[in-house]
């Protein structure tokens, strides 16, 4: 196996990066949200395929504004944080907002290695930690949804397999565009983001319908910024046991 060492390295803008105002980011994060997000990926530990080298995540949620980038971003840190070669990629190539979240150049990004530019696939990718990767959106394309279920997406994440522990994909909503479904076939899962108090449960319903006619592999819930119970953040389901999947299940029974 090629040794890591990415080519070239393009270094966040500010050597401390962004200080959300909220205080939503990575290093940025409260202790109990920190301590949610290593739940969760200890969660993911247990519920992704066992012996794959390298799980690809995909994060996405039923519409605009539930958190999918700032999970993302965070789950990437927590898994960094463990010593695991990470590499978050900006799928949403509509609104991407990962370079913005972490102060980083947008572009070169996926979409230059999806036209094959870049010798190597790992020219493109900021480092935040050692063992933190970026690879930003790029310039944003005419037909996001082919290319990222396209087999050009397909060779790139196998040769980024070949070099990282885990991928993070921040995905655009599933409601709202198809992309999230296109690239499902060539990830190991999706996690579905819902933000308490602003997801609809219509729109869930709605999300976790198309999920399910595309057939595709949801390890399970992120609850966003969840108010309810001891934990005040992030919280993680297996999704069998959310509550709105159980009354998707319902529904189903009903319509049969
Ligand atoms: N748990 C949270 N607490 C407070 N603000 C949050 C939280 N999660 C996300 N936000 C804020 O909500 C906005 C939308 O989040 P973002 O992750 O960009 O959503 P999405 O990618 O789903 O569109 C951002 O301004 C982000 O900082
Ligand atoms: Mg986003």
């Amino acid at each position: 196996m090629k040794r890591f060492m990415p080519i070239k390295k393009f270094i966040p803008q500010s050597a401390n990066p962004v200080k959300d105002i909220k205080n939503t980011l990575h290093k940025n994060l409260e202790f109990t949200a920190l301590e949610q997000y290593k739940l969760i990926r200890a969660n993911l530990d247990f519920t992704l395929p066992e012996n794959e080298k390298c799980p690809v995540i995909g994060v996405t949620s039923s519409i605009r504004g539930e958190g999918k980038s700032t999970t993302a971003v965070n789950l990437a840190y927590v898994f960094a944080e463990k010593g695991s070669r990470v590499l978050l990629i900006d799928g949403d190539l509509r609104i991407p907002s990962i370079a913005k979240k972490l102060q980083i150049h947008s572009a070169p990004g996926l979409t230059d290695l999806l036209r094959g530019k870049g010798k190597e696939s790992f020219d493109f990718q900021s480092y935040l930690l050692d063992n933190w990767f970026v690879l930003p959106s790029g310039d944003i394309p005419p037909n996001p949804s082919e290319l990222l279920g396209s087999s050009r997406m397909e060779n790139v994440l196998k040769q980024l397999k070949e070099v990282f522990d885990y991928i993070i994909v921040d995905l655009p909503p599933v409601n709202i565009v198809s992309d999230a479904v296109s690239i499902s076939g060539l990830i190991s899962g999706m996690i579905v983001v819902i933000r308490e108090d602003y997801t609809e449960k219509k729109e869930l319903e709605r999300c976790f319908r198309q999920l399910k006619l595309s057939n595709v592999n949801v390890l399970g819930c992120v609850m966003n910024e969840a108010k309810s119970g001891k934990a005040t953040y992030g919280k993680y389901r297996k999704s069998r046991n959310y509550k709105y999947y159980r009354s998707y299940e319902s529904h189903e029974k009903d319509s049969e």
